[in-house]
């Protein structure tokens, strides 16, 4: 054999495949409800204008682009320190970030950075969660394990089987929280829930590792970092994953960051020089582009007010898109309660068919979703909803 021949097809990703095959299919009433990318009134991605603005400026302001180095832009990773930590936090000195290439980036450098501190750590990731943080972390070699949370029969956060499970876990295991916009099931921890969350992470000795990765989606750009600002408060030790995909819009151009927070100045320093090694090892230096617009939105006021201003415009249009499928499924499916999706947040919500449902609604009625019945609520249209909602009639 040779070497490639002792490879074996690997399935394609059950997320990425959606786009080609939306893309490939000739009906006009198709709808994709499968990747997450945001969407306006007519369908479409656009750059939000306050990038526009900012990729301008840039083309015409840019001396070079030699190497910024592993780091990446450090005025770009203050920034997002403020954003997801707080104003303080950058003079704090236990906080230290590198940019990455988009919030996977951050998550596979953070979990080899995890398996430098113990070659055996455990991380626990919610039941369900995103579907490449398994093999994003897996793959990198951690312990994963599984904690509760979904509810699928009443669609709603298992809390209490959550907080029993975690309160198993062992002194310096690490778990895994979604910052907001808990993705796929768009059922986010309330406050008070995550007050008792940080009390048990804090008295077992957890390390929380929070994935932000829909900062601004789900009811505000500070509400949204609750979660986050509060264990920074409480433990000594944390890890953060952020991505500007989302709420900048820079899905391709890979624009995220990891950060970690230590005891002391000293350790953050040690952490600090391990993340950029293991950076320089896997792809050397992130690319820039994306990041320096951030950098330029965040620190002109106008455009950050620009920005500020779009940003609740598509959350607004992704909370009237939830509202309105409900009422359509009111409509078209009398006897099934669909309430629970006027309660989730960000792009996702479980719509809660089968697999076997599934297929029928991408064969019959060319509506695309994950098997999961994970929908992004931003395929939704005042135009399509009530397809929608019969397509999704049609097959229970
Ligand atoms: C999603 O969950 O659809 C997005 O985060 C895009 C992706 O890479 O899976």
């Amino acid at each position: 054999m040779t070497l490639f021949e002792t490879l074996e097809r690997r399935p394609a990703d059950a997320i990425l495949k959606l786009i080609g095959l939306h893309r490939d299919d000739p009906r006009e009433e198709k709808i994709d409800l499968g990747v997450g990318v945001y969407r306006d009134a007519d369908g479409n991605t656009p750059i939000l204008n306050c990038v526009k603005k900012a990729e301008h400026w840039l083309v015409g302001t840019q001396s070079s682009k030699a190497y910024l180095g592993s780091r990446g832009d450090a005025v770009f990773c203050d920034d997002i320190e403020k954003l997801v930590f707080g104003a303080d936090a950058v003079n704090d000195g236990r906080v230290s970030t590198v940019q990455s290439p988009g919030g996977s980036g951050a998550l596979r450098v953070g979990a080899e950075l995890i398996l430098r501190a113990n070659p055996n750590a455990t991380i626990w990731v919610s039941d369900p969660t995103w579907n490449n943080h398994v093999p994003l972390l897996g793959d990198a070699g951690v312990n994963l394990k599984p904690y509760p949370y979904y509810d699928t029969e009443n669609n709603a956060i298992r809390f209490d089987a959550m907080l029993e499970t975690l309160g198993e876990a062992e002194a310096g295991e690490i778990v895994l929280l979604h910052g907001c916009c808990h993705n796929p099931t768009g059922m986010d921890l309330s406050n008070e829930q995550w007050d008792q969350v940080a009390d048990l992470v804090a008295e077992r000795s957890l390390v929380p590792f929070i994935d932000i990765a829909y900062q601004g989606f789900a009811n505000g750009l500070e509400e949204d970092a609750y979660g986050v600002k509060l264990m920074y408060s409480r433990v000594p030790e944390m890890i953060v994953t952020q991505s500007c995909s989302k709420n900048f819009g820079l899905y391709r151009d890979r624009v995220g960051a990891l950060s970690f927070v230590a005891k002391d100045e000293e350790i953050t320093g040690i952490v600090d020089s391990q993340a950029l090694s293991l950076v320089r090892t896997i792809y050397s230096l992130p690319p820039d582009h994306g990041a320096a617009v951030v950098s330029h939105i965040l620190n002109d006021d106008e455009l950050r007010a620009e920005w500020l201003d779009e940003l609740d415009a598509m959350r607004a249009r992704l909370k009237g898109m939830r509202t309105l499928l409900v009422e359509e499924l009111e409509r078209a499916a009398p006897d099934r309660d669909f309430s629970h999706i006027a309660r989730t947040t960000g792009m996702f919500c479980y719509l809660g068919v089968s697999p076997a449902q599934v297929a029928r609604l991408i064969e019959e009625r060319g509506v695309y979703l994950v098997d999961s019945s994970r929908i992004n609520v931003c395929g939704i249209t005042e135009r399509n909803v009530r397809y929608l909602a019969e397509s999704i009639a049609s097959v229970l």
